[in-house]
């Protein structure tokens, strides 16, 4: 059957002329109906809070000068679907906060940012951890404050995810170049403390590594993939930890499935949700440096893994897609915002990409930056609030402004700034 709006004019005519009074104005009823329907605000409300989620609306209607009955939500819904720029915010306080620094973490947990521990200037490995409150509004405050308390050796390469109400840390490199395989809890004692402790996981851990993935899935356990191992070989293992319910013990259990991601180092896992989890770039075995995209399911009775295959060259910009020590942070609506990293030649970063792979699409888009230019950067970390719409970001690896083409004048850099997804 041909949609109405495929007919032609004179066609209609034709046909309405034939119709009684009654149903001519029935039909007209129901189009005016129909269109004040679907241009109320409601509705558009409703399908925002439906497909980006509650807290991305709470988070515009939060940063929105005008008044949530008169703010345009259609138009709120087009331009978060069709998303095609961030726009970024220079946060950094040069009185306070961590110093410069790569490949520590940074989650956004209890409406705070948490930062530990990363590799810095002169080859020491830092153990601090620092919370900051992040303020409502547009462009947010962040007031760092450092931790104190005995939490993991220093370290670098390690990974930290937020699983209900606490924090879990995992592995890294410490001080004297060793890679870990120790698991640690932490969790707020009051608004600005936090405390860590080792986490009683019995006989069996993932062998020690550095540069590994990890993220949080169901909101229940911890997934870790891959990294530098002990001999210096890239792995490409899965694990998953399952935490008791009163938090005290730890179990680790290895994923075997087939097929799986090829061993690598420096590339991410985000949890789009639920039991969905994506694995994108890294450095391979050979050095190379990747752009494939795999899917973890970890729905009821499954483990495994599915390879996500793009047409590159299909895509504009595509082929530079290849990437490691790159962030990958899940926004609004389940989609994955791609930020920085190097390539094969070394070379960083600074392009922001959104990556979709719902059911519904699969997409890459790359993504223009509007306000703050950040620099390139690699080997930084970036998370998200609750509400999936502000992302923050911090340190990482910059070119050295003297000498930009010469490796000498890469440094640790220590800017927090933060990416807002609508204009
Ligand atoms: C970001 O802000 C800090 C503090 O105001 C400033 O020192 C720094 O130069 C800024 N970064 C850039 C690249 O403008
Ligand atoms: C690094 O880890 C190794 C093995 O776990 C340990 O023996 C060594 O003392 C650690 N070094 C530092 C500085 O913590
Ligand atoms: C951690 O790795 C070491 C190998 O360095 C291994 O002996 C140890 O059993 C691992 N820890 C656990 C809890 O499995």
């Amino acid at each position: 059957m041909a949609s109405i709006t495929d007919i032609s004019h004179d066609h209609l005519f034709s046909i309405l002329v034939l119709l009684p009074l009654e149903s001519i104005l029935s039909f007209s009823m129901t189009c005016k109906k129909t269109i004040s329907l679907t241009r109320s605000h409601t509705l558009w409300k409703s399908l925002c809070a439906r497909d980006w989620g509650q807290s991305t609306v709470d988070a515009i209607i939060a940063s929105s000068s005008s008044s949530p009955l008169s703010l345009d939500w259609n138009g709120v819904y087009r331009r978060f679907r069709n998303l095609d720029r961030v726009s970024c915010f220079n946060l950094t306080d040069t009185e306070a906060g961590p110093s410069p620094r790569a490949s520590h973490s940074l989650n956004f947990f209890s409406g705070c940012l948490v930062l530990f521990g990363g590799g810095c200037e002169g080859g020491r490995h830092l153990d601090d951890t620092w919370i900051a409150h992040t303020g409502n509004g547009y462009k947010r405050i962040v007031n760092w404050q450092r931790v104190i308390s005995g939490g993991p050796s220093g370290r670098f390469g390690h990974s930290c995810v937020v699983i209900g109400n606490c924090l879990v840390l995992f592995g890294g490199i410490n001080d004297s170049g060793i890679r870990q395989n120790d698991t640690w809890i932490a969790q707020q004692d009051t608004a600005t403390t936090l405390s860590w402790r080792l986490l009683d996981v019995g006989t069996v851990a993932p062998p020690p590594r550095g540069a590994h993935a990890s993220c949080s899935i169901d909101n229940q356990r911890m997934l870790v993939h891959g990294g530098i191992g002990l001999s210096g070989t890239r792995l490409g293992d899965t694990w998953v930890l399952y935490l008791s319910e009163n938090l005290c013990f730890g179990t680790w259990h290895q994923s075997v499935s087939h097929p799986v991601p090829s061993p690598r180092s420096g590339h991410t896992l985000t949890c789009i949700g639920g039991s969905r989890t994506v694995l994108f770039g890294g450095r391979g075995m050979g050095y190379e440096v990747l752009n494939d995209v795999w899917y973890f399911d970890s729905s009821q009775g499954h483990l495994r893994w599915v390879q996500v295959l793009f047409e590159l060259t299909n895509i504009a910009g595509g082929p530079s897609l290849a990437r490691v020590g790159h962030s990958a942070t899940l926004t609004s609506g389940g989609r994955v915002l791609v930020y920085g990293g190097e390539d094969s030649y070394r070379h960083r970063k600074d392009d922001f990409w959104l990556l979709d792979v719902s059911q519904t699409r699969r997409m890459w888009r790359r993504l223009r930056c509007e306000g703050y230019q950040p620099r390139s950067r690699s080997f930084h970390q970036a998370c998200a609030d609750e509400s999936g719409r502000y992302l923050y970001v911090f340190g990482g690896m910059v070119d050295g402004i003297l000498q930009p083409a010469e490796p000498s004048g890469l440094r640790f850099d220590g800017e927090i700034f933060v990416v807002d997804l609508l204009l």
